[in-house]
């Protein structure tokens, strides 16, 4: 659980503006419900459209060590900062010569970025594969510089679309320090059933996601295939969330209406996701903070037993999602997809593998709302279009 810079700065990130996030996670008081990573994305490192006055022809020192732009003047400094707030921090790489904004990349260079993350003090790496294309026929015939930004080719080839985050993990996990390591290779090849074998904790699972419904529908639709394959220590990364002041680097409030970031926030939830907040902190409003401090729908996402929920029943546009929880409790998610409130007399709890007599608890709104026999009862629900129900279901004598 964190912040990132990506959804709201895009490329204007700034160390001034990291600092102020974390400054920001502390005094909003998110940290005190277990948000506590700040991770910068792209554009710390130096683009190839040397725009940067800073720039004096090299991206690397002599040894091959990364030199930062001039918007990250220092970034022990920065890591050192971040710590010193009670916080971890982040950064960003891509495995081909260039990441997807293009700056410098990685490639050729991957035990050096390794060693000084961990110089610095960087507690998780997210690592890209844009550019990675160009180059994955290792030793390859084209000159790495002139290689396309966007070359997204190849990642499906299981030997060949593994190896560079195999290189990179092995790298990190001969540092003196943990660092987390995120795969955001859109879900090429699979990556949930091999992520672990390249000491991953979590990898994306689809495309970039972005503040509107139709974007935050099809993510969460995509999601029930790798299910199977979370469990703590490896999670299934449906990427960072879309609520509040957002942007790519022009900030506008999320597009998402307030119904379809309480299903965001709570499929999210549901599908033990990593995560990362993608706002401007400094410009959180009432309705966003509480969206991301209701301790019970957050237990639902950090839940111990590490499930993810999947969807167990269709009616109509209605999906509804079930969790596992390590009490033997279960987190349900009717979930609206539809453009109609939905009202409806709901009695197939065995069909979500629930049964006797069960408390049903609101997560939203943190209380008990109902109790019932699952073989006699019936439970009314109306739900919003594009909106969910959250409740936890436990059983009771
Ligand atoms: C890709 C990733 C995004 C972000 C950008 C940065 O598109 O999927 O999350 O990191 O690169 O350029």
């Amino acid at each position: 659980m964190g912040w990132n810079s990506w959804n709201c700065f895009g490329h204007e990130v700034s160390a001034e503006k990291v600092k102020r996030a974390a400054d920001a996670l502390v005094k909003s008081g998110l940290v005190d419900h277990g948000w506590s990573y700040i991770n910068i994305d792209d554009s710390w490192q130096f683009n190839r459209d040397q725009k940067d006055s800073a720039f004096a022809g090299n991206m690397r020192d002599k040894d091959g060590f990364i030199i930062t732009n001039s918007k990250f003047p220092d970034m022990k400094g920065l890591a050192d900062y971040v710590h010193d707030s009670g916080l971890k921090i982040g950064i960003y790489s891509s495995p081909g010569p260039w990441t997807c904004g293009g700056c410098a990349g990685s490639y050729g260079y991957e035990r050096q970025d390794a060693e000084k993350y961990a110089e610095w003090g960087i507690d998780y790496l997210k690592y890209d594969w844009c550019s990675y294309g160009g180059v994955i026929n290792r030793p390859t015939t084209s000159d790495p510089k002139t290689v396309p930004s966007l070359s997204f080719q190849g990642g499906g080839d299981l030997q060949k679309g593994v190896y560079p985050f195999q290189l990179m993990g092995d790298y990190l996990k001969k540092q003196s320090r943990d660092i987390v390591y995120n795969l955001c290779q859109y879900g090429m090849g699979d990556v949930w059933k091999w992520g672990n074998q390249v000491h991953a904790q979590s990898w994306r699972t689809t495309n970039d996601i972005t503040d509107s419904w139709a974007s935050v529908r099809d993510i969460a639709l995509a999601q029930d295939k790798a299910a199977s394959y979370a469990k703590p220590g490896n999670w299934n990364d449906p990427d960072m969330l879309v609520v509040g002041i957002v942007g790519w680097g022009n900030s506008h409030p999320t597009r998402l209406k307030p119904d379809e970031q309480y299903l965001h926030i709570s499929l999210w939830s549901i599908f033990s996701a990593p995560m990362l907040i993608g706002c401007d902190l400094e410009k959180l409003d009432s309705f966003t903070l509480n969206l991301l401090t209701n301790d019970e729908v957050i237990a639902i996402n950090q839940d111990a037993l590490g499930r993810q929920g999947t969807c167990q029943q269709t009616i109509g546009d209605l999906r509804i999602y079930t969790k596992d929880l390590e009490d033997g409790s279960k987190a349900v998610a009717f979930a609206n997809f539809g453009l109609e409130r939905l009202n409806l007399s709901y009695s197939d709890f065995n069909k979500l593998g629930i049964y006797g007599k069960q408390i049903i608890r609101d997560l939203w709104r943190q209380k008990d709302i109902a109790q019932i026999q699952t073989n006699a009862d019936e439970l009314q629900l109306e739900i919003p279009a594009h909106g969910v129900l959250f409740y936890k279901l436990s059983r009771t004598q």
